[in-house]
């Protein structure tokens, strides 16, 4: 699915609710691309998730490119979009499009940063070097320190105001989604009615045009206690735990490996599967 495609997905006009989920690796990237969603995005989450960070701010732009290319190698249906790392966007437009030409080169079809008005000037310089753009608002993760915490955005009146003033200036500048994370259901609505893009929440409420969850949350992989947000549709942990533990007693009391599980002295150059 291209961001054309995407930027027509609202549900006001008819369409079905957009389906996002990120993924880091090539496996992870083909069961989610398997199970039928829209867009994987190569999320900085990853430094939480996957690298064991308690924030964002410790990726480079290399690590993210590797995580690309190992999504991009699952050869996906979906769309792939990939986070710029902080602050690899910061500096300006010409580092902007420097960071994000490395994402696109390992594999990403448009990439996504956080800010508002501010980055304005960033994302025409994306657009104006063909790289489409997803803006993110509201609580935006790689903002912990000057947001003093994760802390749902958006709940006075001014604030709801901003982020809707921001809104329209990232659609404005031209980008063809955006992100809303934890911010009230109102909000997440009066934007998603206020846009001609398509607004895909995080904590968000039930009434933006799609939906993002991360991987690890989605299906029991995380180590802290879930976000309200999240809901929980595997608990592969205990799974993982399990099976783990049941090959630890097989090696341990001498069931694995079976003779089945063995080569014999016949055929030799057979492949190492037969
Ligand atoms: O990095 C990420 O996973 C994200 C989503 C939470 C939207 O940006």
């Amino acid at each position: 699915m291209n961001t054309q495609e995407i930027r027509t997905r609202k549900r006001s006009r008819g369409a079905d609710p957009l389906v996002v989920v990120t993924a880091y690796d090539v496996a992870g990237a083909h069961f989610a691309d398997a199970a039928g969603v829209d867009m994987v995005l190569v999320g900085d989450s990853l430094a939480n998730v996957v690298l064991g960070h308690s924030d964002t701010l410790h990726l480079s732009v290399d690590d993210m490119a590797r995580h690309v290319a190992a999504v991009a190698a699952a050869r996906p249906r979906a769309h792939v979009v990939a986070d710029l790392p902080w602050p690899s966007y910061h500096e300006g437009p010409a580092q902007a499009v420097r960071s994000a030409a490395q994402l696109v080169r390992a594999g990403a079809e448009s990439v996504k940063l956080e800010g508002g008005t501010k980055r304005a000037e960033v994302v025409r310089a994306l657009l104006d070097a063909e790289i489409p753009v997803m803006g993110h608002l509201g609580l935006t993760p790689q903002s912990v320190l000057a947001m003093g915490g994760y802390r749902v955005q958006a709940r006075s009146d001014d604030a709801a105001r901003t982020l809707l003033e921001d809104a329209l200036v990232l659609q404005e500048s031209g980008v063809y989604a955006v992100v809303l994370e934890g911010v009230p259901t109102t909000v997440g609505r009066s934007v998603t009615e206020v846009l001609d893009i398509p607004t895909i929440g995080i904590g968000a409420g039930p009434d933006t045009d799609g939906q993002v969850l991360v991987f690890h949350d989605l299906l029991g992989l995380s180590l802290g206690r879930p976000a309200k947000f999240v809901r929980q549709y595997a608990d592969l942990g205990t799974a993982i735990t399990e099976a783990i533990g049941h090959y630890a007693t097989d090696v341990r009391s001498g069931q694995f490996p079976s003779p089945a599980e063995s080569y014999g002295d016949s055929s030799p150059g057979s492949p190492a599967s037969e």
